[in-house]
């Protein structure tokens, strides 16, 4: 089961948060595209979650502070966007579309498999960090359904057995590699920390 939003990973980044250089040089550059800083909103949340790898507390006030808006604010558009995530995530987010086109062409059968691959429900990480799975509305391929994405590359007229071939070897990247950035004990906010000089 995923984690709550207050959970470990909002402890481990909370001392010291902040942006690498390079992420600060890039919001930086983001709030100068706009003549008020609420308007560089959006981007610099999608920024954080590149950084950190998901929008826990610590990283929203740090956001409010880089904008120098309220928490509320901040939370508050945070929380409308689904793309904007409020838990950890695996390193791969699976997102099957499970609309009509899809449905009628056997997108049940693609969430079966990944049920049974990844011993998660759709909504889920898996306690490795490795997948996060989601079931889906339309992603704009219906003519090509059943459609898929894992993270942001598509995958089209997906087979049950093309999928299961697609977990396996992204099971075996995984172990290579371990958790998403964003995961606890992940490096993510030790590097970012260090880039900064704060660890
Ligand atoms: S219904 Fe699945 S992509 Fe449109």
């Amino acid at each position: 089961m995923a984690p709550s939003i207050g959970g470990a990973m909002a402890e481990f980044c909370s001392d010291g948060l902040a942006f690498s250089p390079t992420a600060k040089a890039r919001v930086a550059e983001l709030l100068g595209r706009y003549p008020r800083k609420q308007g560089a909103l959006i981007p610099v949340l999608w920024l954080a979650q590149e950084e950190f790898g998901w929008l826990s507390p610590a990283v929203l006030d740090l956001v409010a502070a880089e904008l120098g808006l309220s928490k509320s604010a901040v939370l508050a558009t945070a929380m409308f966007y689904t793309m904007l995530y409020k838990q950890p995530h695996g390193r791969y987010h699976v997102q099957i579309c499970t609309n009509v086109s899809c449905y009628l062409l056997g997108a049940d059968d693609l969430v079966r498999v990944a049920v049974d691959a990844l011993g998660i429900q759709p909504g889920e990480t898996s306690e490795d960090g490795l997948f996060t799975l989601e079931a889906v509305q339309c992603l704009c391929a219906c003519e090509r359904a059943p459609t898929l994405q894992v993270n942001k590359k598509d995958y089209f007229r997906v087979t049950p057995a093309q999928f299961q071939q697609l977990l396996t070897q992204l099971q075996e990247e995984g172990l290579r590699l371990g958790p998403s950035v964003g995961w606890p004990g992940a490096d993510n906010c030790q590097g970012a920390l260090a880039e900064a000089g704060h660890a």
